[in-house]
C-alpha cells in the first residue's frame, strides 16, 4: 500500500506543488500518495491548493486560534511520513516522538549554516548574502526537537553570484528544493534511506536512482560541480 505523507504548510506552497505532481500523476505514485495537508493558517496559498485540488485538509491548533493537536490529526488520518514544506511553527516534540525517522524539513540553506530560530524565509538569505558564502542551496533533514537541526537526509547546493539580491537568490534555491524535496522523500518512502538507531542517516545506495545517490551524504566534487552546473540558469 502507498505510504500516506501529511504535508505542514504555513505559506504559497511551492513545494506543496512539486510534491503532488511528483505524487499525484508522477514517477512516486506507486509509492506514496499526500493524504493530508496540514497548517496553522487556514488561509494560507498552500491551504488553498489542497481544497483546490480535493486534498483533504486540517488546521494545527495554536495557543490563540482553534484546530487540533498535530498528533491527533496525523492519527487521524492515519499518516505514515510527514514533510514541513514552509511550515513555521516548532513541531510538538510528541509529534517528534511519534514520527521520529518519518518527519523531514525543507530548509532554503545549506544546513547546519543559516538554519535556527528566527531564520526563515528572507531572512536565510539576507543572511547568506551578508555572510559574503558564495555557496547557499537547499537541504533536506529529518525533524527533531529544534528548529532545522535533525540529520541530513540531502542536500542541493547553488552558486551565489556578486550580483545576487534576496530574490534572485531564493528564485533559485528554490528551483533546487522542488527537485530535491520529492526525491528525498520518494527515496524514504521505498526505504532507500532511513535513520538508523544511532541517529545516522542510512543510505542502501543500490536502490538509490543515480541522480539522488549523488546529493545524499558524501558528494564528491565531481558531484558538486554537477550539481552547480545544472543549477545555473540557462
Ligand atoms: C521554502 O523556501 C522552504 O525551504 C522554507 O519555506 C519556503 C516555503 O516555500 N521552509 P513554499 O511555501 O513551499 O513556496
Amino acid at each position: 500500500m502507498p505510504s500516506r505523507i501529511a504535508v505542514l504548510v504555513s505559506g504559497q506552497g511551492s513545494n506543496l506543488r512539486a510534491l503532488h505532481a511528483y505524487f499525484d500523476a508522477g514517477p512516486g505514485a506507486p509509492d506514496a500518495a499526500i493524504a493530508l495537508v496540514a497548517s496553522d493558517n487556514a488561509t494560507c496559498g498552500a491551504m488553498a491548493f489542497a481544497r483546490d485540488a480535493a486534498i483533504p485538509v486540517g488546521v494545527i491548533a495554536r495557543p490563540e486560534a482553534a484546530g487540533m493537536p498535530l498528533l491527533a490529526l496525523l492519527q487521524q488520518y492515519a499518516i505514515d511520513l510527514v514533510v514541513l514544506a514552509g511550515y513555521l511553527r516548532l513541531v510538538p516534540a510528541e509529534a517528534v516522538r511519534a514520527y521520529r525517522g518519518r518527519m523531514v524539513n525543507v530548509h532554503p540553506a545549506l544546513l547546519p549554516a543559516f538554519g535556527g530560530p528566527g531564520l526563515h524565509g528572507e531572512r536565510v538569505h539576507r543572511a547568506v548574502l551578508a555572510s559574503g558564502a558564495r555557496v547557499s542551496g537547499a537541504t533536506v533533514h529529518f525533524v527533531d526537537e529544534e528548529f532545522d537541526h535533525g540529520p541530513c537526509l540531502a542536500q542541493w547546493p547553488v552558486p551565489v553570484f556578486p550580483h545576487d539580491g534576496t530574490a534572485s537568490l531564493a528564485r533559485r534555491v528554490l528551483r533546487v528544493e522542488h527537485l530535491l524535496l520529492p526525491r528525498a522523500v520518494h527515496a524514504l518512502a521505498r526505504g532507500a534511506v532511513r535513520l538508523d538507531e544511532s541517529g545516522r542517516v542510512a543510505a542502501a545506495w543500490a536502490s538509490l536512482e543515480p541522480d539522488l545517490a549523488f546529493l545524499l551524504q558524501d558528494a564528491t566534487d565531481d558531484a558538486i560541480a554537477l550539481s552547480l552546473a545544472s543549477a545555473l540558469p540557462g
